[in-house]
């Protein structure tokens, strides 16, 4: 699944996984949870992330491969946010089969208003915004209770352009390099989050 930052990427991730069962990967994640850990990988993304670039592709193609060694994948995966290149897809060509492809469109003008406006749940990384998905009840996660959220480093007006920018640049030439394969999905991400859900659910079928 591709889109711009703030597509809903993770959003529906999250609820197709609750649904099939089949993993999130999100390479987004994955980056952030070694920045966290301070490993040599989240050394060297960090200052890309920071910028709102994107992580060289060998980085990011090594994630992958040890991901995919791991028991939960191997009846299939959903890619949240990967791959985000043509060197990155020919890589995942290589590894393994990619049956469907969702792209998720969503115009410029309103993905500030949904970056700067999320937030996560610590607990159980559910995502949420002030104004478009608030928790039901102030201040706790509807799925886990808890009390502890967290509004990204990268998720501020300034860096949010340079991943827009990245995202035209060096992401969208891949919806027209797989619907050359006859696999790509586009959807207007631009509408309620269960419609897009039921969307996404269909073009899996
Ligand atoms: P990553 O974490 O993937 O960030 P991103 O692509 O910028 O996308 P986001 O996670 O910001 O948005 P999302 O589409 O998941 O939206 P969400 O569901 O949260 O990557 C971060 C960085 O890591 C990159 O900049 C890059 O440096 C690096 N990186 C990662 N993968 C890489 C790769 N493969 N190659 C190279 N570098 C890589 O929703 C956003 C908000 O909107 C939420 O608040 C949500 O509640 C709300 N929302 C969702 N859906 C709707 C809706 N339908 N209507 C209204 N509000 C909605
Ligand atoms: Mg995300």
């Amino acid at each position: 699944m591709f889109g711009p930052p703030g597509a809903g990427k993770g959003t529906q991730a999250q609820r197709i996984m609750d649904i099939t069962g089949m993993p999130q990967v999100s390479t987004g994640d994955m980056l952030r949870a070694s920045v966290a850990a301070g490993t040599e990988t989240g050394i060297k993304a960090k200052q890309f992330m920071d910028a709102g670039k994107l992580v060289p592709d060998d980085v990011i193609i090594d994630l992958i491969k040890d991901r995919l060694l791991q028991a939960d994948a191997s009846n299939g995966v959903m890619f949240d946010g990967f791959p985000r290149t043509i060197p990155q897809a020919e890589a995942l060509s290589q590894i393994c089969k990619v049956s469907h492809v969702i792209a998720i469109e969503v115009p410029d003008d309103i993905i500030v208003d949904r970056i700067c406006g999320r937030f996560t749940c610590s607990g159980c990384s559910s995502v949420y915004h002030d104004s478009f998905k608030p928790t039901m009840v102030s201040g706790e996660c509807d799925n886990c209770g808890s009390t502890n959220f967290n509004r990204r480093d990268d998720d501020n007006q300034t860096t949010v352009l340079s991943r827009l920018n990245a995202y035209h640049k060096q992401t969208s030439p891949l919806a027209s390099w797989y619907e050359s394969k006859g696999i790509l999905h586009t959807i207007d991400g631009d509408r309620a989050i269960d419609l897009i859900t039921s969307d996404i659910l269909s073009a899996l079928e």
